[in-house]
């Protein structure tokens, strides 16, 4: 995964569910590197357009050659999918045939130092996915060096469901007083030091969790989620879809939910779907990813 190639998950069972066809308007909330884009623009060939957002410049400047050969049927807009309702009627995508959201990131960006989203490459501790990714310039180094134990432990719990959260905090309050946590390899054995050796031979490294909180923190990531799905519906069309790849039970929780409560949308899958076992054996990052989808109904109350 570190390699930095980005396998894109569950291809088939969104095109499957979004049933593109020609003609349609869709948007990709998340680029990445592009796979779901571009499998959007052949189901949706001659005449269907994507419209593609990413808060990560690298991956707009990536697609722009990629898909230069579709010409008008896709166009790329660097933004923060928590405005797609904004930037949908801007780009003349309101009223659209499906939307699609594969959150997180990507491996191209968890491979990229100067993100510091990695335990395994050393880089500054940022965790921005880009410049829009939060409105106020957060980064972990700030949270880390700055926010109380308390804090701490809040959000490593919460945003991590790290069971060590409390001597995980404690760690990190302890080492900053002796100097400034600055990388990505200085925080890990922080953590490394303050877990239990048993936890360092498990499934995942100990560092997982705290990584993940604090890239939850910085970039805002479930209440983005939460306006992103209100938005979103109020951009789909009667009849259109949404679909939303989650990989971790925080943000399955706000998808189930969002679902369940918005009296607009009639969910499809009850149950979220799973890639297939021949799927998670050629691409292991997809085992957590959970599909759900939606439609839009007439109703608006
Ligand atoms: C898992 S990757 C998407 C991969 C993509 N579906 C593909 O086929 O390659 C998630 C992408 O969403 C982007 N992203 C994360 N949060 C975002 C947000 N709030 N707004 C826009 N893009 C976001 C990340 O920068 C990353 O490129």
């Amino acid at each position: 995964m570190s390699n930095g190639v980005h396998i894109a998950v569950m291809t088939e069972e969104v095109i499957e569910h979004l049933r593109p066809h020609a003609n349609g308007r869709y948007v990709d909330a998340t680029l990445g590197a592009g796979t779901h884009t571009e499998a959007l623009l052949e189901a949706s060939a001659p005449g269907g357009s994507v419209l593609s957002l990413d808060v990560d410049p690298a991956a707009l400047k990536r697609a722009g050659e990629r898909f230069r050969a579709f010409g008008g049927r896709w166009k790329g807009v660097e933004a923060n999918f928590r405005n797609i309702a904004r930037v949908a009627r801007e780009n003349g995508f309101d009223h659209c045939d499906g939307i699609l959201f594969d959150l997180g990131f990507s491996s191209d960006e968890l491979a990229d130092p100067g993100k510091g989203l990695s335990f395994t490459v050393n880089g500054p501790l940022d965790m921005r996915l880009g410049p829009s990714a939060n409105e106020d310039g957060l980064t972990a180094a700030e949270i880390v060096n700055g926010w109380s134990r308390d804090e701490l432990e809040e959000i490593i719990r919460m945003y991590g469901e790290e069971r060590y959260a409390r001597k995980i905090a404690d760690a990190i309050v302890r080492a900053r007083q002796h100097a400034r946590l600055i990388g990505t390899f200085d925080l890990a054995s922080v953590i490394r030091s303050a877990v239990p050796r048993s936890y360092e031979r498990g499934r995942i490294h100990p560092a997982t969790r705290t990584f993940q909180a604090l890239r939850i923190a910085v970039n805002d990531e479930l209440n983005a989620l939460r306006e992103a799905i209100d938005g979103a519906r109020s951009v789909l069309k009667p009849g259109g879809r949404i679909a939303v790849i989650s990989f971790h039970s925080l943000e399955d929780r706000i998808v189930k939910q969002a679902f369940r409560e918005a009296t607009d949308l009639t969910r499809i899958t009850k149950k979220p779907l799973v890639p297939s076992q021949q799927e998670i054996e050629s691409n292991p990052r997809s085992r957590s990813a959970k599909l759900r989808v939606a439609e839009r109904v007439s109703s608006r109350t």
